[in-house]
């Protein structure tokens, strides 16, 4: 080999040499961290949820099967075991179940039940990352985290408007006065309030438009214009449109629900103002699949979980950041400003003293 050939192919292998070797660091950085292990290094994964959840379940059972169905899709390691009661019958429950509790979280019902609950030590707190998309949290969003908000809805007025064509001159009532109309004697149907939440959220609203005096008063004469009072609070939607009955004081979304089945009715509002639930959910002290619960908590406060609510006949309004109303009209409405601490704290009171010296709960309307 000549020697310009030589030098020629040294040079070449010194520039590939050279090539093959990382650069040192510069000085003064961190030497590079060595991977003992030669193999490649993988994020960890959640491990899947599984097990079961016992839920106790208020809204309409569409839309607690609805739920159950979704959150089983989601999880398909878990199983979700549900009883829908009303809110009512639920708090009664978790009171004789305190020492051994049957349910791991309640879901859905006005938050006056839930604002009783915590007061009496029936609920869990839980501090939700997903708390944080509750648009309203002073509202909404238990100050102890002991219940968030999912849902809200206004009570309304349905009318049977075969029975309105068949009583010309009558018209559907279009305040709280009108329900005392001698024509509506008989022919108006509401959940007992000592069962249902909904019946609750009437009564109180009747005694915080007329203040208490005025309002129980009222509460008596309004008794009196009963045809029966029904255990749930959604039914008289229901009765009033298969003609039982010729109005229901009902939440106006289950009112449009039964609407939407074809029930000939009309959706009507007090003028002066009505009330309306902020549908809660809690986690039951002591339930004994814990991160079950806190799953299905965090779950239900994604927009994506309460937008599912119209597939499932429910129409309330969803509480999150990025959820769209359905029916935003139904809240478009004068709405009173409900005192849910007053509501919530006085529950057992108001429904002794309306169950002792009003009408008692004896053969609720099924
Ligand atoms: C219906 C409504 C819910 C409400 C619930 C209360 O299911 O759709 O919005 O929270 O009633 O139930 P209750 O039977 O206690 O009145």
């Amino acid at each position: 080999m000549q020697k310009k050939t030589m030098w020629l192919v040294v040079l070449v292998l010194a520039v590939l040499v050279l090539a093959a070797c990382p650069a040192p660091p510069p000085p003064g950085a961190a030497a590079p961290a060595v991977n003992s292990d030669s193999t490649q290094q993988t994020a960890a994964l959640p491990t899947p949820l599984s097990g079961e959840l016992n839920l106790l379940c208020t809204p309409q059972v569409q839309w607690c099967e609805g739920m159950k169905a979704e959150f089983e899709r989601a999880n398909p390691g878990v199983t979700v075991n549900f009883v829908r009661m009303s809110s009512g019958e639920s708090l009664t429950r978790l009171r004789n179940e305190k020492e051994n509790p049957q349910f791991d979280i309640w879901w859905g019902g006005p938050i006056d039940s839930f604002i009783a609950a915590k007061q009496e030590g029936l609920l869990e707190a839980y501090a939700s990352p997903n708390a944080a998309l509750i648009k309203n949290k002073e509202l909404m969003l238990d100050v102890d985290n002991a219940w968030a908000g999912i849902y809200v809805g206004s009570l309304g007025f349905a009318t049977n408007t075969n029975w309105l064509a068949e009583h010309p001159g009558v018209e559907a009532p279009a305040s709280w006065d009108d329900l005392l109309k001698p024509e509506f004697t008989g022919q108006v149907l509401v959940a007992h309030p000592s069962s249902s939440g909904t019946s609750y959220t009437a009564m109180c609203t009747i005694l915080q438009l007329k203040g208490e005096e005025a309002g129980w008063a009222f509460l008596k004469a309004y008794a009196g214009q009963m045809l029966q009072f029904t255990k749930s609070g959604a039914a008289p939607a229901k009765f009033v449109g298969q003609g039982e009955a010729a109005v229901g004081i009902v939440f106006s979304h289950d009112i449009v629900a039964e609407m939407e089945k074809g029930s000939p009715m009309v959706l009507t509002f007090p003028a002066e103002g009505t009330g309306y639930e902020i549908g809660g959910m809690g986690i039951i002290k002591g339930a004994k699949n814990l991160a079950l619960a806190q799953a299905w908590f965090d779950w239900a406060l994604l927009p994506t979980t309460q937008e599912l609510g119209p597939k499932y006949e429910a129409f309330q309004a969803p509480t999150v950041e990025g959820a769209k109303a359905s029916r935003p009209e139904l809240l478009e409405v004068k709405l009173i400003d409900y005192d849910f601490d007053y509501c919530g704290s006085n529950k057992k009171a108001f429904i002794d003293r309306f169950t002792n010296e009003i009408a008692n709960a004896d053969a609720l309307k099924e």
